[in-house]
């Protein structure tokens, strides 16, 4: 380890979205990296986190993996006041007074954060810091060295304040992974469904799973698999079931309004490949979640999913409602019809097959939905050989939300394979969904109707229509 005087503080800069993912995805990537850190400051709300560590080599791979951070800015001062700022700025040590050399070209950029600033006011800012004994010469385009000017001015948009809360001035030293992202934007994708998930969460769930080069990765539930997608950009082998052979296989009705037939590469396979990322790819295969087909001695790095939720369309597994009509031992392997499946059972079989086929410390990132007023964190759904290493909220509406859920594996189960404790609360979302708050009356009814209408169309065969979005 790097000797403690050496270490530097670093501003971390967040992008204005996913709030409540940033720190937990930051101590993933730290802890998946073991990059040795001490926290400064890390407020849940504000977009900035102070954090000490020992090398900028250490930034640079924090960086670059994380999607909730914009950039990383070696922090140079700090403080509630302008003037208090400047103090710090005219006494700076040699370590930093050395980038102020005549070789070195240089820019200024200014950022606040909750007020908008104009050019004119930009360019007053950068002038209060002529100060600084630099030497070099501005190059906007392609300066050596960039130094980052932060504004903080609170959260509140209808009490922003006449001075900012916060003033930060640094060195600026990488962006994130954040606009890599881009590329796999959902509006440009090959292959998408109505349940495609979102690009940049996707990033953060790979984030919170570790995935890593070379790691082998399931998603149990994989849709059109965006999952498998951010999995694969971090260097994971991907594989993934789905009961829907219509959803797995691109076969279903296209997403986009303007298209009338799928091609015959949109599919998950198809994407990969758009994205070179095919040597990546294992397979995907129907299958039933509640029935996990891999080999009991087979351990994955890591599980990402999103379950559905059963409000746009029912959770199934197969199985019939009607008493064997043959007894087991006689009846075919073949099961034509599909029976409901609670999500309390499927957060059971999500648990347990973690807990099974993950290897020790690899971990299991999921979604689940919460009524919010009834959200209590010891009514999560529970594993003795688990444990909830993360729990973030994403807000849907008034009275529901989902969080992301992540779980790491701690030890091998030992008798008791099936030992996951799920709560009530996962076994009467559904009915609450329907009859809470604001989900009344024609709201209810619409999204009801819609719910049976679709469930009628598929009959008891395999199409399946979009859930949860
Ligand atoms: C929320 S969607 C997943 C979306 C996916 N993450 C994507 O990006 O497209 C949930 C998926 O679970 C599938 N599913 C439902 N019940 C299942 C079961 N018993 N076993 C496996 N997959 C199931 C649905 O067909 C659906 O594609």
């Amino acid at each position: 380890m790097a000797a403690r005087h050496t270490w530097k503080s670093y501003l971390l800069w967040c992008a204005n979205e996913h709030v409540s993912f940033r720190i937990p995805e930051v101590e993933a990537i730290l802890a998946m990296y073991k990059i040795p850190h001490t926290w400064i400051e890390k407020p849940a709300e504000n977009p900035w986190m102070l954090i000490s560590m020992p090398s900028e080599d250490c930034a640079i791979k924090l960086m670059k993996r994380s999607v909730t951070v914009r950039s990383i800015i070696e922090l140079w001062a700090r403080s509630t006041t302008k003037e208090h700022l400047d103090d710090q700025l005219k006494i700076l040590p040699t370590e930093f007074t050395f980038y102020f050399k005549k070789e070195n070209t240089f820019k200024v950029v200014v950022d606040t954060f909750n007020k908008v600033t104009s050019q004119e006011d930009k360019i007053k800012k950068i002038e209060s810091f002529s100060f600084l004994p630099i030497l070099g010469t501005a190059n906007l385009k392609n300066p050596s060295v960039t130094y980052h000017y932060y504004e903080f001015f609170g959260l509140d948009a209808g009490r922003i304040p006449e001075n900012p809360y916060d003033y930060f001035f640094g060195r600026w030293v990488s962006n994130s992974e954040r606009s890599a992202v881009e590329k796999y934007s959902l509006k440009t994708r090959h292959f998408i469904g109505n349940t495609s998930m979102d690009p940049k969460l996707s990033m953060i769930m790979a984030n919170l799973a570790q995935i890593d080069d070379g790691h082998v990765v399931v998603d149990p539930f994989v849709g059109t698999g965006s999952l498998l997608v951010a999995a694969a950009h971090f260097g994971g082998y991907v594989c993934g079931t789905d009961i829907d052979y219509l959803t797995l296989h691109g076969k279903m009705k296209p997403s986009r309004a303007h298209q009338k037939k799928r091609q015959p590469d949109e599919d998950i396979k198809g994407n990969l490949k758009t994205y070179n990322l095919f040597s990546r790819y294992l397979d995907v295969f129907v299958g039933d979640a509640s029935r996990p087909v891999w080999r009991p001695e087979f351990r994955f790095d890591s599980i990402i999913t999103d379950p559905p939720y059963g409000i746009r369309e029912s959770t199934e597994k197969v199985g019939s409602k009607k008493i064997a009509p043959v007894p087991e031992e006689l009846a075919s392997p073949h099961f034509p019809s599909k029976t409901q499946y609670g999500l309390g059972d499927m957060y059971k079989d999500l648990l347990n097959f973690a807990a099974n086929n993950l290897k020790v410390n690899g971990r299991v990132v999921f979604w689940i939905p919460i009524i919010r007023m009834e959200y209590d964190p010891d009514l999560l759904p529970e594993h003795p050989c688990l444990e909830t290493v993360a729990n973030s909220e994403q807000i849907l509406n008034l009275h529901s939300s989902r969080r992301l859920i992540t779980m790491q594996k701690t030890m091998e189960p030992k008798e008791a394979a099936d030992s996951a404790i799920i709560h009530d609360l996962q076994y009467t979302f559904r009915h609450k969904f329907f009859n809470t708050g604001e989900i009344k009356g024609r709201a209810r009814e619409d999204v009801q109707a819609e719910y049976l209408t679709k469930r009628s169309k598929r009959g008891n065969g395999v199409a399946k229509l979009p859930c949860n979005e």
